[in-house]
């Protein structure tokens, strides 16, 4: 089993974090492959909470190299803070190693993120404006920095100069903005930031490859989701990288013969932060139950999340374009108190059963949500540890589920700690 990913099925927030930290345990290296601190894991051990946002979640073991992969868009003032309030918790961040390739995310990219969504009014994404758009952007225009740049003043200059000679501009006539000068920002990133990044700059490639050569186990770990992948999700409605698990390929390093095991994880329900399609969505109070028990607020922006019914025909297509082996189900508590519970298996389109997510977006947009109900269970779940232990009602609906997506749900969770985790069928 060398090459895991675990790839989140909706748009984000499914907790993949705790299905990672639970893997964790038989990995050499955790590797995040795309992304930035858009991104927002909270991990609970030992009734202590971690919020991390770019480091891998692999961090808080010690056998685990924690690896940011060239896919991934780095802040390194985020970089720094996190390892800081790490390494204030006694977390030991020595370990972690960071790609040169990984492009770097300046100050500008974070107003550009700002301003355009302000530009867009009512129109805007919702991004968390962390400025990971823009530096993606500039990555595929060739005008970006990458880590390695922080170590060659003349470089990290050259490459300024041409990035801001359009910039500047763009911010002085288009949204009337100071511009950015090269030397604070040479005194702050050469300065101030490399001497610290530096100890963990490597060729993570040679990492990765190394590790699985030698029979370690790898587990690419995606953040973000299949719905808001920049080439599969509800665009523009997404994020400006490839969280689907190809993602972990080009984002790696690795070729697919080395993936081995796609893990997709699933809420019990579904949530959103920020603007787009959302069929099965609920503004009734089973939406505000689920908004509270399942603590539907962003870890990263504080933003309330928008909460609805699972989604098979989602899930489904999240199945082919990540080629998952198997779902992990998280958060199967926050259902406990419902009287019954819905599964989405097919839209209505002006009319029209469809059953596979319609293609045309606009069709997305309008699609009715054909649901199968279920009972509920009325138990608290929070201490199952086991398939026998949980009452007949939630093994119907997972049952249900699993028929819809067509894939086994090989571990659901039962709470926020680290043991509340079943595992289902033998594919866990
Ligand atoms: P960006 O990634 O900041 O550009 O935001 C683009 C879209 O992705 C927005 O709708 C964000 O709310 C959403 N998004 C980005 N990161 C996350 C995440 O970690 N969880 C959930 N949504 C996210």
């Amino acid at each position: 089993m060398p090459g895991t990913v675990v790839v989140g099925t909706q748009w984000g927030d499914e907790g993949k974090g705790k299905v990672t930290d639970l893997l964790a345990q038989d990995m050499q290296c955790v590797v995040r492959y795309q992304g930035g601190h858009n991104a927002g894991h909270t991990l609970v051990v030992k009734g202590e909470s971690f919020k991390l946002q770019l480091i891998p979640s692999g961090v808080l073991y010690p056998h685990i190299t924690p690896i940011i992969g060239n896919g991934v868009v780095v802040d390194p003032k985020v970089l720094l803070a996190e390892v800081d309030m790490l390494t204030s918790r006694g977390v030991d961040c020595s370990n972690l190693r960071v790609s040169a390739n990984a492009h770097l995310i300046l100050p500008y990219h974070q107003m550009l993120d700002v301003v355009f969504e302000r530009h867009l009014g009512k129109n805007k994404l919702g991004t968390t404006k962390r400025g990971i758009g823009p530096a993606y952007a500039d990555k595929a225009a060739r005008v970006g920095l990458r880590v390695q740049d922080l170590f060659d003043e003349s470089i990290f200059r050259a490459k300024l100069e041409v990035v801001l000679h359009e910039k500047n501009p763009l911010f002085a006539k288009v949204y009337n903005k100071l511009g950015y000068e090269i030397d604070d920002l040479v005194a702050t990133y050469i300065g101030e930031y490399a001497p610290r990044v530096e100890p963990h700059v490597a060729d993570t490639v040679d990492l990765v490859h190394e590790a699985l050569e030698s029979g370690g186990n790898v587990l690419f770990e995606g953040a973000q989701a299949t719905f808001l992948d920049l080439d599969h999700g509800t665009y523009p409605f997404v994020t400006s990288s490839n969280p689907t698990a190809g993602g972990a390929c080009t984002g790696a390093g690795v070729g697919p013969r080395h993936i081995d095991r796609v893990i997709g994880v699933a809420k019990a329900y579904t949530t959103r932060v920020g603007a787009g399609p959302y069929p099965t969505e609920l503004f009734d109070e089973v939406g505000d139950h689920l908004v509270n028990t399942g603590h539907e607020f962003g870890t990263n922006t504080g933003r309330r999340r928008r909460t609805g019914w699972v989604d098979a025909v989602m899930l489904r297509h999240a199945v082919r374009v990540n080629s998952l082996s198997e779902i992990a189900l998280t958060k199967l508590d926050v259902l406990d108190a419902l009287d019954s519970v819905k599964v989405c298996v097919g839209y209505d389109v002006d009319g029209d059963r469809v059953d596979k997510l319609p293609y045309h977006q606009s069709d997305f947009h309008r699609a009715k949500p054909i649901y199968e109900e279920y009972a509920g269970w009325k138990t608290d779940l929070t201490e199952c540890n086991s398939r026998e232990s949980l009452p007949a009602a939630a093994l119907a609906y997972l049952e249900g589920l699993e028929r819809a997506i067509g894939v086994p749900i090989s571990l659901v969770g039962v709470g926020p700690g680290r043991r509340q985790i079943i595992h289902l069928s033998s594919a866990a």
